[in-house]
């Protein structure tokens, strides 16, 4: 059921974004946008349709906020993948928009998928001006300095820090950087229907969490073929990690832990939300 959704959601996404972005000039920039909204396993986009349908929601109006967040995902990542960043050259099994055509084209690059995720929240298809509004200011909230912003500058300054970070400082470095962007995602079929947020949020923290740990194992437990993204790179670069302060075991049992709490906090919404709690666990358990 949950791999069916996710797969559904993924289509779905991809046919989207595509329209979207063929509607723009076609210059390197446009090319290197819809090159970086290519693949991956579309969780975030999941989430709003899945949070959207929990509540009556038509998909037709939660697509863009779907479509939304994968694009400020995929500017998330060709930013982190820069060389002034984690200097990576493959992402999604495919070369990174450096590499393929040059830094300046990834910075706008994602530039745009950033502002082109704005244009898409305030789409008149969604519905009322407040909603807009709302989706608007809390997308813009979880992206930039009091969100993804701030965990992805947190993540850079710990890698030359004096100290190892302590476990509260890597909590909030990943709720910034992963958490933030989770959290708008399961949250954004609440807003869409205007109803209440918190046990979304609260699932979505513990879950955002249990994602980044997964990812910061398979960094260390994985490989290149199968992650379709360099590993081993984390403790190369010195990243505080979950990984680097406990090890792989209690990591790892600090995910199924945060599992746990996330499928606790969807008991409102009784076997509706059977199928966010299969991705809770697919979270954790996941190959790539
Ligand atoms: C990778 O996210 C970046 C992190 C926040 C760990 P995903 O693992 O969701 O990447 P894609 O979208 O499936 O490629
Ligand atoms: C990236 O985290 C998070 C964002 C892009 C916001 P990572 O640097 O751990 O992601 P990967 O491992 O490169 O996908
Ligand atoms: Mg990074
Ligand atoms: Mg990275
Ligand atoms: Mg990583």
């Amino acid at each position: 059921m949950f791999r069916d959704r996710l797969r559904d959601a993924a289509v779905a996404i991809q046919a989207h974004l595509d329209t979207e972005l063929k509607g723009l000039e076609p210059i390197p920039v446009v090319d290197a946008m819809t090159h970086a909204t290519n693949g991956g396993k579309r969780i975030r986009g999941f989430l709003v349709l899945e949070g959207a349908r929990l509540h009556g929601i038509d998909p037709k109006k939660a697509i863009w906020p779907a479509c939304a967040i994968e694009a400020v995902h995929a500017y998330s990542l060709v930013h982190d993948d820069l060389p002034c960043m984690d200097d990576d050259d493959l992402r999604r099994g495919v070369p990174t928009v450096h590499i393929k055509w040059d830094e300046a084209t990834a910075v706008l690059a994602g530039d745009a998928l950033q502002t082109l995720a704005f244009e898409m929240v305030a789409h008149p298809a969604i519905g009322s001006g407040d909603v807009r509004a709302d989706l608007v200011q809390s997308l813009a909230m979880a992206s930039g300095a009091r969100g993804m912003v701030l965990g992805q500058a947190l993540d850079i300054a710990a890698e030359t820090a004096a100290t190892p970070l302590t476990l509260d400082q890597i909590i909030a470095l990943q709720r910034g950087k992963t958490g933030a962007l989770f959290e708008w995602s399961a949250t954004a079929g609440a807003r869409l229907a205007q109803a209440d947020i918190t046990p979304l949020q609260t699932y979505a923290r513990a879950l955002g969490l249990a994602f980044q740990i997964a990812d910061d194992v398979l960094d260390v437990t994985s490989d290149a073929v199968t992650m379709g993204k360099a590993t081993g790179k984390d403790a190369d670069a010195g990243k505080a990690t979950f990984v680097s302060l406990l090890g792989l075991d209690e990591a790892k049992r600090r995910a199924d832990q945060l599992v746990t709490e996330a499928c606790d906090a969807l008991h409102v919404y009784n076997a509706d939300a059977d199928v966010l709690r299969d991705a809770a666990r697919f979270v954790v358990t996941r190959t790539s």
